[in-house]
């Protein structure tokens, strides 16, 4: 080869280098392009980059207010990702956008590195692995903790199939592994209308956990709680890191120092400030907009 022609691939792979580094998204991990030119299985989450939830510029206005603006955000398979900021800051919006509630106007949400969330229904997106936990619990009151459990594994709900349900050996070992989890081994067959507010919670929690989701959303869950239930959900939370992604929405600062690793501060619908809490606590920009002097 000629020193010309050497010359000449050095600066195709210089411009390409470039070209690639412009390409790459703006978050930690170098955008979900990072993941590209992997070999991947449709269907699966393609974790291989080590995000499994990107927000890239997402914007959504209501009525001309913009309550999420340009917010980029990603998270890592296996972590405890915790979100604080004031009342409107757009955590529950937010959240809305991932579970394919509300359409943004602007922006890409993206489960791994292939698969487009703004594509897939509400009910699609569930089905793919995001479980959503609202504030209010929703459990079945009437029915035991064992039913409401064995019931969040029912796909189809009409009433003769239901009916006709069993679990099979691998369903029952999650049941059984999902109910000590959830700090309810002793209280199977109480009829869940007779739980304490608390035990509603893990009993959602749980209904989620039966399903096995890749990444749990949860909005405020100690709210209403007791301070030794607040003290078991953080433990409950510290054992599902690793084994499902967790984002998790909370005012509580003292549960929010049990369990967190990175805390995001989100205010005017974007990301103001991230990092330990320590950090973030100490950030002049969040005292002066939520922690207050
Ligand atoms: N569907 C909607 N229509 C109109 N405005 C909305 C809608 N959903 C949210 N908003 C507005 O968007 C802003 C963000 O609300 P959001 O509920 O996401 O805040 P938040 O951070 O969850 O607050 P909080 O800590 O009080 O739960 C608020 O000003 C809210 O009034
Ligand atoms: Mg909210």
């Amino acid at each position: 080869m000629t020193p010309d022609l050497l010359e000449q691939g050095a600066r195709h792979a210089e411009q390409y280098r470039a070209a690639h580094a412009v390409a790459r998204g703006n978050t930690e991990s170098g955008g979900r392009e990072a993941g590209f030119s992997r070999l991947h299985t449709p269907g699966e989450v393609d974790t291989t980059h080590g995000r499994i939830l990107y927000l890239e510029e997402v914007s959504v206005s209501f009525d001309g207010f913009k309550a999420i603006n340009q917010l980029s955000l990603d998270i890592a398979p296996g972590e405890l990702r915790c979100i604080i900021g004031p009342n409107g800051a757009g955590k529950t919006t937010m959240m809305d956008i991932i579970t394919g509630k509300t359409r943004p106007d602007a922006g890409r949400v993206f489960f791994g590195s292939t698969i487009d969330l703004l594509r897939y229904k509400e009910s699609e997106i569930a089905q793919m692995g995001i479980g959503r936990k609202f504030q209010k619990p929703t459990v079945f009151e009437q029915l035991s903790v064992f039913e409401n459990l064995e019931l969040a594994l029912k796909t189809n709900k009409a009433v003769t199939a239901s009916m006709l349900f069993k679990l099979d050996s691998k369903q029952s070992d999650r049941l059984a592994e999902v109910i000590h989890t959830i700090h309810l081994a002793g209280s199977v067959s109480r009829q869940a209308g007779y739980l304490s507010h608390g035990q509603k919670q893990w009993l959602e929690i749980g209904m989620l956990l039966m399903q096995d989701p890749k990444l749990l959303l949860l909005d405020e869950p100690v709210a209403g709680m007791t301070d030794e239930e607040t003290e078991r959900t953080a433990e409950l939370f510290l054992s599902l890191k690793g084994k499902h992604s967790l984002m998790v929405v909370e005012h509580d600062m003292s549960f929010i120092n049990t369990i967190s690793d990175i805390v995001t501060v989100l205010c005017d619908g974007s990301v103001l400030a991230q990092g330990t809490l320590a950090q973030v606590q100490a950030d002049e920009r969040v005292i002066e907009v939520y922690l207050g002097r």
